[in-house]
């Protein structure tokens, strides 16, 4: 079998928690995300090209993608070097998992071009070392979706155990991403280690309907299942305005709204793409209007994963 010298890949954006489901559930967008090339060495360095528009790390011990596909090919036993050059669409820092889409795209690559040695499950686990790198926690919400497509639930961690989940097909997304910084280590120290009972009665309870809902495509139950009174009470403090956007995307007829990932995005979904494009608009008009950029997307649910675009 030949392996590419180069190859080119697309890594879509995830959105991770979405809402009850801190750290197990996630799903992929629909065409937004980030395009790598990859390309291999003769000197069996890991290279970073420069980025000018985001000034990503350039050291292979701080980049996620090479983070990650570092613990691939360790795991392989093989000693190779890859450049890797980005072509991001979504700024970093947006809780739409761009670095997540970096490691996975890393990992998805350097295992095409090694001859295919592991399984979609594996590359998840190599992924999230640059989950673990950015966040100080080896997450899987982010990248399962990134690798699988569509939504996946974490069924556990230990053994990592990550799940298909079905996607409605009417269910689009729509997100906005106010420009302030948070940090997803931050966001996550924030948190308080411990939950009361009830929290988490209501919680799993939640989660159960959300997966219920999207193998039902039960568009109520996935909206009114889409509660979290662990982690949303705490990271909306760091969002501005976000009672008042998630409000008027409820007022404009999403089924649910929460905190992207650890923010600062805020997505609703809706059943049908009108809806999501009113709220889309309502949502920057809102940050507009007190002068905070902000980027917006609309989005159906992904269905595939990371793929090769092209292959030399
Ligand atoms: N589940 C992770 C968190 C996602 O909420 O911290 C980070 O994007």
């Amino acid at each position: 079998m030949k392996v590419p010298e180069q190859i080119q890949v697309f890594s879509p954006s995830t959105i991770a928690n979405v809402g009850c489901g801190y750290d197990v559930l996630g799903f992929a967008l629909d065409g937004i995300g980030e395009r790598m090339t990859v390309t291999r060495r003769d000197d069996g360095k890991m290279v970073i090209e420069e980025d000018d528009r985001f000034n990503l790390p350039t050291n292979p011990l701080k980049n996620v993608a090479t983070v990650a596909a570092t613990a691939l090919l360790r795991e392989a036993g093989i000693n190779m070097g890859f450049t890797f050059a980005f072509e991001k669409e979504i700024h970093p820092g947006s809780g739409m998992g761009t670095s997540a889409s970096s490691s996975a795209g890393a990992v998805f690559a350097v295992n095409e071009m090694i001859g295919l040695p592991f399984n979609e499950q594996e590359l998840i686990t190599f992924a999230m070392e640059g989950e673990k790198l950015i966040s100080g926690k080896a997450h899987a919400d982010n990248v399962g979706p990134n690798i699988l497509g569509g939504f996946t639930l974490v069924r556990g961690y230990d053994p990592l155990d990550v799940l298909r989940l079905p996607v409605p097909e009417d269910l689009y997304v729509a997100i906005v991403h106010p420009q302030v910084v948070v940090k997803t280590t931050d966001a996550k120290r924030m948190l308080k280690s411990q939950v009361k009972l009830e929290q988490a009665v209501n919680q799993w309870g939640n989660v159960g309907g959300l997966v219920s809902g999207l193998y039902e495509s039960d568009y109520d139950l996935i909206g009114r299942s889409m509660v979290d009174n662990i982690v949303e009470p705490t990271r909306k403090l760091l969002i501005p305005m976000y009672d008042d956007v998630k409000q008027a995307a409820m007022d404009c007829g999403a089924i649910g709204a929460s905190i992207a990932g650890s923010g600062p995005s805020i997505f609703a979904f809706t059943k049908g793409k009108e809806t999501a494009e009113k709220i889309k608009e309502t949502m920057q008009s809102l940050y507009d209007e007190v002068g905070i950029l902000a980027y917006t997307y609309l989005s159906k649910i992904g269905k595939s994963g990371v793929r090769t675009l092209e292959s030399l």
